[in-house]
């Protein structure tokens, strides 16, 4: 069986560094495989349980495409559709899903949640997105980076913004993980917790990235090859959104800060979805209330050339495929990769 075969991908500590570029390569190899329609049905066969406790439009499709893609069949479970946490536990819950289907992909608040699906599941479980990490984005967004620049071993990439959310999380592991440079810029309440920075600090010390974790938002984005930000408020945080729209201004996204990198060539990445112009109804009306355009990443930007986002959504399909290939197929995949 394959080095992966059987894995849950619940968080990127749990993978080394040649794991993950692994997942990124074939990532690469299967969008590769799809453009020439060559067909890759590594699952076919196979039942696929996708279960949302939050909304999603990119992870949800993702999913289902690249099910199809690899002969496996998905079904949507919705946070209503099933009785998930009201009515019955997650154990309870896992077991029966496990028996069923082949995998199961989960979304929602806990972390714990995802790691009980899998204890009870006995079926590979793929995390598609929790309160505190944001896994199968980072095969995308790492990807897409290895896309722009061939390689990805001392890039730079500056997140700012709420810089202790899952997906700032993610990124700094992960970057760290795999010898990228990862720069945070956020207020001090929004910068890393420190069980987070402890473990990133760890791993950074293997691969040799530098990490630098500031209020300022000139000296985060100094030298960086890539700006990434995400939206200011989470699924599920209760907060005060005024509040929180004054502390991140200064971190937005715009030309102004764009130039400070000092380098042309840097792209901007987003997870997506963006506040980036007035056309949605929760940002407008933010936007309104505060006389603004946009929130963290102004339109121009957003639309500009050195934008990849959309790349970097296309990108989650084949990210995901990669993930649920290698966990779930029997592909050859040879040991001596991981020594
Ligand atoms: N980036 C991301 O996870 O998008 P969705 O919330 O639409 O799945
Ligand atoms: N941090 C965001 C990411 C959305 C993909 C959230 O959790 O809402």
């Amino acid at each position: 069986m394959n080095h992966f075969y059987g894995k849950s991908f619940l968080k990127e500590t749990d993978f080394s560094a040649a794991e993950l570029n692994y997942l990124i390569d074939f990532a690469i190899h299967l969008k590769s495989l799809k453009k020439q329609h060559i067909t890759h049905q590594y699952l076919a066969g196979k039942n696929i349980a996708l279960l949302f406790e939050k909304s999603s439009t990119r992870t949800r499709s993702a999913f289902t495409v690249a099910a199809n893609d690899l002969g496996a069949h998905p079904e949507f479970l919705g946070k209503n559709d099933i009785q998930f946490g009201n009515k019955e536990s997650v154990a309870d819950t896992a077991k029966v899903l496990g028996s069923m289907f082949d995998g199961i992909e989960f979304r929602g608040f806990k972390q714990k949640t995802v790691s009980d699906l899998a204890e009870y599941g006995g079926v590979p479980v793929w995390n598609g997105l929790t309160d505190d990490w944001h896994p199968t984005q980072m095969i995308a967004d790492f990807m897409t980076l290895k896309e722009k620049f061939g390689s990805l071993k001392g890039l730079t990439l500056t997140y700012v913004g709420d810089g202790r959310n899952n997906v700032a999380n993610s990124l700094l592991v992960t970057g760290a993980i795999l010898g990228v440079n990862v720069h945070i810029g956020a207020p001090s309440n929004l910068q890393p917790t420190a069980p987070i920075l402890e473990i990133a600090k760890k791993k950074a010390a293997q691969s040799g990235a530098k990490l630098l974790i500031t209020d300022d938002p000139e000296a985060a984005v100094e030298g960086a090859d890539a700006l990434y930000t995400d939206v200011w408020v989470s699924m599920g945080e209760d907060v005060d959104y005024d509040k929180r729209i004054k502390q991140l201004l200064p971190y937005q996204i715009n030309n102004d800060l764009l130039h400070k990198t000092g380098k042309k060539e840097s792209i901007v990445l987003h997870c997506l979805p963006a506040f980036h112009d007035t056309k949605t109804t929760i940002g407008s009306k933010l936007l309104d209330a505060h006389k603004l355009d946009a929130l963290e990443i102004t339109d121009d930007v957003f639309q500009s050339k050195q934008s990849v986002v959309f790349r970097e959504a296309a990108n989650r399909m084949h990210a995901i495929k990669s993930i649920m290939a290698v966990t779930l197929g029997n592909l050859f995949i040879p040991e001596s990769l991981f020594d």
